[in-house]
């Protein structure tokens, strides 16, 4: 078995990912659903159960194979999920997914967007895993990662913070008062993170830790 035998992701090869239950199909070759993400996603929809709303509108936004807002879905009755990403295959992907969990349509949209480019409404929830690899940190995620998931799914540009900076500065036009975020990013951008955070006026939000103990994602409150 040659390297690139042997680092070819074993999700791909079986075709699927197991996230929060679900079934996770992966034909499009979107990013892999990570254990840290399932981790925060299970944290946001114990909070989302506790909202006595009749209707709850969700967005995923950078959604690739739509795991979060699929589980979102799948967890509580009362949800509406939207689903963004840039990506045509991802866009593919998503519907894919949504139609073999039974989750089609009545409960949905998926939208091809830049970012929030193609977004009309304002959420309860937003959700989102945008890329955050800084190019000068390429070299320390998995070679398998490196040589087989997609590169936009990855690539958070120079510091990591491209995209993390265009969605905080624009995501309080799409959350209603009292809305809230939930937003991965990687340990050693946290004051880069908090920088930006103020840059843009979110005052309420707490940064929280993974089961690996590292910073991992933050909740917003719009206030
Ligand atoms: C880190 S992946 C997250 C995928 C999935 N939500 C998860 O947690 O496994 C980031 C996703 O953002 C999408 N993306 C990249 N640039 C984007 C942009 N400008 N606007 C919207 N989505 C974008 C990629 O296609 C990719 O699916």
């Amino acid at each position: 078995m040659n390297f690139m035998e042997s680092e070819f992701p074993k999700e791909y090869k079986k075709g699927f990912a197991k996230f929060l239950g679900l079934e996770i199909d992966l034909s499009q070759r979107p990013l892999i659903p990570r254990p840290e993400t399932a981790f925060w996603v299970k944290a946001a929809i114990k909070e989302i159960k506790k909202e006595d709303k009749r209707k709850i509108e969700c967005l995923d936004i950078f959604s690739g194979s739509g795991c979060i807002g699929l589980a979102v879905l799948a967890k509580v009755e009362n949800v509406f999920c939207d689903f963004g990403d840039v990506d045509a295959k991802s866009i593919k992907q998503i519907k894919i997914n949504l139609k073999i969990n039974g989750l089609e349509k009545k409960r949905s949209k998926v939208i091809e967007t830049d970012v929030f480019s193609k977004i009309k409404k304002k959420y309860d929830y937003i959700l989102a895993n945008p890329p955050y690899i800084a190019e000068s940190r390429f070299h320390l995620i998995q070679p398998s990662a490196r040589a087989f998931e997609p590169m936009i799914a990855l690539d958070g540009k120079k510091e990591g913070m491209f995209f993390i900076d265009k969605f905080l500065k624009q995501a309080k036009n799409f959350l209603k008062p009292a809305g809230k975020i939930f937003m991965e990013f990687d340990f050693y951008q946290k004051k880069e993170l908090e920088k930006a955070l103020e840059k843009y006026g979110w005052q309420d939000y707490k940064i929280y830790k993974d089961q690996l103990g590292r910073e991992r994602f933050v909740k917003i409150i719009n206030i």
